[in-house]
């Protein structure tokens, strides 16, 4: 594509081009690097800041593109209930879309996946092309190693006991705490997750499963060195069993039953799975090998 363009700009002036033809070839060009804009959603106890190197790294690789990075939720606000951040930024996002019709692409990072995948799912008058969920507990998660950092007393056998709660559930991380060995509690408290899944139904159901399989591309990335989405493989939609034995996504129900559409995406090539090791949880948004080979392609 910027060839093309380069090519217009080397070609020597004294050719006898007929300038129709030179007009034409600066449509051409206009219309080939016309990225689409991207729309950046931080993680848990961050802001906008912290996708400073991301959107940069975009401009720079994909000139001319707009990017949008939320600076809401950010710091403790990010541990609001999911529903509330999902309806917030979907307000952002829908407004981002009117304005670009052509479509926008939309980027999570950490819980900010799972906020955006809930916003896609029940938004579904939404335009994005290409979701790419980068390091997202999507099929929930079971590990307090980051949030001993928050809440020291906290641990992984006693933490349904608080989040399973009705007051426990104020907390984003309660809203997508999935305890392998409480299910019936679980599916009982939880408001988030089990409904974003449709494994409970909801006069929602239908919606959410329209809003999803829109999509033109879902890219889920993870890796094994990841050491705060646990199971990591929550970022493919791989989740433990009873047995913390991990499921992989096509042998679980929400993909079996395509509760919200992710068997209907992969059957139709729709999905990108990408496992990239030697990645911890905090340098998936800031390393530029990830960006430049993992999200960057997909941007188009
Ligand atoms: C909606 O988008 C327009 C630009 O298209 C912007 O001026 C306005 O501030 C946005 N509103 C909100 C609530 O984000
Ligand atoms: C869906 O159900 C909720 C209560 O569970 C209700 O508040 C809402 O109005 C219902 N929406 C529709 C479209 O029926
Ligand atoms: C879990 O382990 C127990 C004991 O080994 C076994 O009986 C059970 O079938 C296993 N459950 C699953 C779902 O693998
Ligand atoms: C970025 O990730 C690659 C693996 O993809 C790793 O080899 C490299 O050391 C990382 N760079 C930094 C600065 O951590």
């Amino acid at each position: 594509m910027l060839i093309f363009c380069g090519l217009r700009v080397s070609l020597p002036l004294s050719l006898p081009i007929p300038w129709m033809l030179l007009l034409l070839f600066g449509l051409f060009c206009q219309l080939s690097v016309a990225y689409k804009p991207v729309v950046l959603i931080h993680g848990i106890l961050a802001d906008k800041g912290c996708m400073n190197v991301v959107a940069e790294r975009i401009k720079q690789l994909h000139p001319g593109t707009v990017v949008y990075a939320t600076d809401r939720f950010t710091g403790w606000s990010s541990l609001a209930p999911m529903w509330h951040q999902v309806d917030a930024l979907a307000a952002d996002l829908l407004n981002i879309s009117k304005a670009h019709p052509e479509g926008v692409h939309l980027v999570g990072y950490s819980q900010g996946g799972l906020v955006s995948r809930a916003i896609l799912e029940k938004y579904p008058e939404h335009n994005v092309q290409t979701f790419i969920s980068l390091s997202s507990p999507q099929a929930g998660q079971y590990g307090t190693k980051f949030l001993h950092l928050y809440f020291p007393n906290l641990w992984l056998k006693t933490a349904f006991e608080i989040f399973y709660s009705d007051v426990g559930q104020y907390t984003s991380v309660a809203n997508y705490w999935n305890d392998p060995h409480h299910q019936k509690l679980y599916y009982k408290y939880s408001v988030f997750l089990p409904y974003a899944n449709n494994e409970k139904a909801s006069n929602q159901s239908a919606i959410y499963k329209q809003g999803f399989r829109k999509l033109k591309k879902l890219v889920l990335i993870g890796g094994p060195d990841d050491e705060v989405i646990t199971p990591w493989q929550s970022s493919h939609f791989g989740y433990y069993n009873e047995n913390e034995t991990v499921i992989d996504m096509k042998d679980q129900d929400i993909y079996k039953q395509d509760m919200f559409g992710l068997k209907t995406l992969d059957e139709s090539g729709r999905i990108q799975i990408i496992t990239q090791a030697g990645i911890d949880h905090f340098s998936w948004h800031i390393n530029l090998s990830v960006i430049d080979k993992h999200i960057i392609p997909h941007l188009d």
